[in-house]
């Protein structure tokens, strides 16, 4: 599963401020497909270790309060170079400094508000793609995807 897929969030401010069509437009028109999805709303300790890596820095405490304000979308993304591509997509953390035309440059309030979270290497991307998708929701579109 590595290295054609990346795993994207759509963070709480940009769900509540309706983007997450245009978002899910921009991701479809730069070639990504979308695997799987799901509309869900993080715990704090989920979050905790989702940003494991984070954990001591100044911003932490802040990041798990406002990924866990509201509901977010997430999703596999497949693509060739996926990382990459989508790292480019979305822009750099710092809007103010994100390329024009990329995700956060249009929709991200801020560096801690910033739209999106966007895996940074193709281990990452199956770590983050593992904690939030079961196997078979990895899957989805294969015809594995669950019944309601
Ligand atoms: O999301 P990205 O990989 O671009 O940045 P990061 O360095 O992995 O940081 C993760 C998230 O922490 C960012 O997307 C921001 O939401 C937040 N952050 C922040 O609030 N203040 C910073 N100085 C750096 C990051
Ligand atoms: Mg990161």
């Amino acid at each position: 599963m590595s290295g054609n897929i990346t795993f994207t969030m759509i963070k709480p401010g940009a769900v509540q401020n309706e983007h997450i069509g245009p978002i899910l437009s921009m991701i479809n028109d730069a070639g990504f497909r979308i695997v799987s999805m799901k509309y869900v709303k993080l715990r704090t300790k989920q979050a905790e270790v989702f940003y494991s890596v984070h954990k001591g820095k100044p911003f932490f405490k802040d990041l798990i309060k406002f990924i866990t304000s509201g509901p977010v979308i997430a999703a596999i993304l497949e693509k060739e170079n996926a990382v990459q591509d989508y790292r480019e997509l979305i822009g750099t953390t710092d809007p103010t400094k994100a390329a024009e035309g990329t995700i956060r440059k249009l929709f991200a309030k801020s560096i801690e508000h910033n739209a999106v979270h966007g895996s940074d290497s193709d281990e990452n991307a199956v770590r983050e793609c593992n904690f939030f998708f079961s196997y078979n929701e990895r899957f989805a579109q294969d015809g594995n995807c669950m019944s309601v």
